[in-house]
């Protein structure tokens, strides 16, 4: 479940966010994705209080470091915060939130440290294209990389060319952001034919998207506010593809044939 834009509204609306997350957590849903960034520490805090009635060992909770809180000193301090509003002592993943112009080596020396600490379960980046990819594996302890976040889904397939093969090759986990292409599909084109499809197969677009990206055999963090909208995001789990349709699916939103920039939000 992703958590961007959760916790900033109204009383109510933290109730119901923190209600969904727990629905989710009680539907079998183990991961939360958060970071520093969300809502200021605020997401951080609703996933905390989300959290408190399971069992901590049963949940994967990832969140992300702005890049300029990347050094030793700063990393600790925003590590210790990000705890401290989890309400947890310890991130399953913790992740550079974008690359921007961070020193790789000295971010991974700091994550190494946290992890051989126990603060850290795993560490990983997010929005790295194919070169950052590259470059990490080139520094001592670089290929620790557990994951990278990067967004993709049926409108936005650039890292089909080469990032999610480099990817596999190298055990570094693929978690897809953005599935519906965020909020009111803003990056995303909902085309009058998908929609077509969707009613054909009785599921919702929302469903079809989620289920799209699912079958690329990557994570995939969607968001929902409401149990409504969560409750229909897992049936995306029983949602298969023809042949044909998926090749309805390619005609309508192709696949780049070349390499083209990382989309990010
Ligand atoms: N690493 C990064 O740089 C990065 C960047 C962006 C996002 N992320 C992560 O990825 C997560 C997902 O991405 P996202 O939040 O950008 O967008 P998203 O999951 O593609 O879309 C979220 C939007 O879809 C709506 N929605 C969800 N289920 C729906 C349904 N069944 N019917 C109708 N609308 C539905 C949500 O509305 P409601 O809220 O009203 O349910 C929300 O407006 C984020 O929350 C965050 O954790 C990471």
């Amino acid at each position: 479940m992703g958590t961007w834009r959760l916790g900033e509204g109204s009383k109510e609306k933290y109730q119901q966010e923190v209600a969904t997350l727990r629905y989710g957590l009680n539907q079998g849903i183990t991961l939360i994705d958060t970071a520093e960034m969300y809502g200021q520490g605020a997401a951080e805090s609703l996933v905390g209080e989300a959290i408190q009635p399971f069992v901590r060992t049963n949940l994967t909770i990832v969140s992300k470091f702005y890049p300029w809180h990347a050094n030793a000193q700063k990393l600790r301090t925003s590590l210790a915060a990000s705890l401290k509003r989890l309400q947890t002592d310890y991130l399953d993943l913790y992740l550079l939130h974008w690359r921007q112009d961070t020193n790789l080596a000295e971010i991974v020396k700091n994550l190494e440290n946290l992890k051989q600490e126990g603060l850290i379960h795993q560490w990983g980046v997010s929005n790295f294209d194919v070169a950052d990819i590259k470059e990490l594996l080139n520094i001592p302890d670089g290929n620790q990389c557990f994951a990278n976040e990067d967004l993709y889904n049926l409108g936005s397939r650039g890292v089909e060319t080469s990032l999610l093969e480099l990817q596999r090759q190298q055990k570094i986990r693929f978690i897809a952001y953005s599935p519906f292409g965020s909020e009111n599909s803003r990056y995303l084109e909902i085309k009058p034919q998908l929609r077509q499809m969707a009613r054909k197969k009785g599921i919702t677009v929302h469903s079809l998207l989620l289920a799209w990206v699912l079958q690329q055999g990557v994570y995939c963090i969607p968001k929902a506010s409401s149990i409504k909208h969560l409750a229909e995001n897992l049936t995306a789990l029983d949602v298969s593809f023809s042949d044909d349709e998926l090749s309805q699916l390619n005609m309508l939103y192709p696949r780049p044939i070349n390499k083209v920039s990382l989309d990010m939000i």
